[in-house]
């Protein structure tokens, strides 16, 4: 099988020296394609800029913005059995990107922030879609409501919820995965590395799934 993973966070420039980003180190993202490799199948990891040794074996997509992520998931999805998105992207970019740097004034600077296109979404709404759609949600509170709702609003087949007080920016990780059908698996506190092995055959199990209950 073919998996399409994304990872780590996206850069929304503001000028030529600075940008909106965040804390994601990518690590969730680059155990479950380096677990997707051992287990024998094609990956295609598309990543936003990251302090980490690429997978050996994994056609590697490097991006930057949103944007790019997106152009880059677009291309690749309908080649995939399955298609993990994991990165963090950041939800708004400025509205204006300066091309020159912006100097320092008296008193406050107000940024205009526009939101940025919904990955997940874009392909939740894909009619027709023959991959396994798996989203991510890294939750502050509310936990497995927030992860439901976002299963239900963007249309994926699997969710892997996270409370990013235990899972950001660190080895370990715990995980809530909640399915289309209602179905719902915790997997307690354990290394990334171990997470994704377990994840990669949830993935792979729910796609056999899938497949079998088109055909029938
Ligand atoms: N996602 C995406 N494109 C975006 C924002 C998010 O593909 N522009 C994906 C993430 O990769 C993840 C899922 O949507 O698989 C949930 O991301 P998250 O940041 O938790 O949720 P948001 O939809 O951004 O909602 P909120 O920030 O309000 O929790």
């Amino acid at each position: 099988m073919t998996v399409l993973i994304t990872a780590g966070p996206t850069r929304e420039p503001i000028d030529p020296v600075r940008y909106i980003s965040n804390r994601s180190s990518g690590k969730m993202g680059y155990a479950i394609a380096a677990a997707a490799l051992d287990a024998g199948h094609d990956v295609i990891l598309i990543s936003g800029p990251v302090n980490l040794e690429p997978p050996r074996g994994a056609k590697i997509i490097s991006v930057s913005t949103s944007e790019e992520m997106f152009e880059a998931v677009q291309r690749y999805a309908d080649e995939s059995n399955i298609c993990v998105l994991c990165a963090a992207v950041a939800d708004y970019k400025p509205a204006q990107v300066s091309p020159i740097k912006i100097k320092k004034r008296a008193g406050g600077l107000s940024l205009e922030l526009l939101p940025t296109r919904d990955i997940l979404e874009s392909l939740g709404r894909q009619r027709g879609r023959k991959f396994l759609l798996v989203g991510f949600a890294a939750e502050t509170d509310h936990l497995e409501a927030n992860a439901a709702k976002k299963l239900r609003q963007k249309n994926c087949d699997v969710i892997v919820a996270n409370d990013v007080h235990i899972g950001m920016e660190t080895d370990e990780n715990e995980l809530l995965i909640l399915f289309r059908d209602g179905e719902r698996k915790k997997i307690s506190r354990a290394p990334k590395q171990i997470l994704a092995r377990e994840l990669i055959k949830i993935f792979l199990n729910s796609q056999q799934k899938r497949l079998t209950k088109k055909m029938r």
